[in-house]
């Protein structure tokens, strides 16, 4: 029994982890668009383990969770520190596939400038 439903036992559950993610009752309205900021402020309705689950949850959770993460920060603060990316197009927008791993559909290409900055 899970929240008063009784689940039989064998039944394949599929936990829709882009839909927890994008989930308004947590995240508010905006939940679809893309906004850093908001992990500056969290919501009331957030949970630290079960409002974002692109790691998972539980006793199979992700164990490179905080290596993937601290990687990802390592290397974005070294692209944005040395070069400026910009649309192609004016209006270019970033469109999803729906997947088990989630990419721009059309690969989103960029305009890419070194920075040279005096040190
Ligand atoms: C952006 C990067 C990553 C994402 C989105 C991610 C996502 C996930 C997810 C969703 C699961 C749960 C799978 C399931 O239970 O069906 C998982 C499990 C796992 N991940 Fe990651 N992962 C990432 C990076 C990494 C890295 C860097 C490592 C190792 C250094 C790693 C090691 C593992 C292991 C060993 C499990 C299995 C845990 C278990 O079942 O006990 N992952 N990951």
């Amino acid at each position: 029994m899970v929240d008063g439903i009784v689940i039989p036992q064998g039944t394949l559950i599929y936990i829709p982890i882009r839909a927890v993610n994008t989930c308004t009752a947590i995240w508010g309205e905006d939940a679809e668009e893309f906004c850093p900021e908001r992990w500056l402020n969290l919501p009331k309705a957030y949970h630290p383990s079960y409002s974002f689950l692109s790691f998972f949850a539980g006793p199979h959770t992700c164990i490179g969770k905080a290596m993937a993460i601290y990687e990802m920060k390592a290397i974005l603060a070294g692209l944005i520190a040395n070069f400026e990316f910009e649309p192609t197009h004016e209006g270019q927008q970033a469109n999803h596939t729906a997947g088990i791993t989630m990419r721009p559909t059309d690969g989103m290409p960029l305009r890419i400038k070194r920075i040279y900055r005096p040190y």
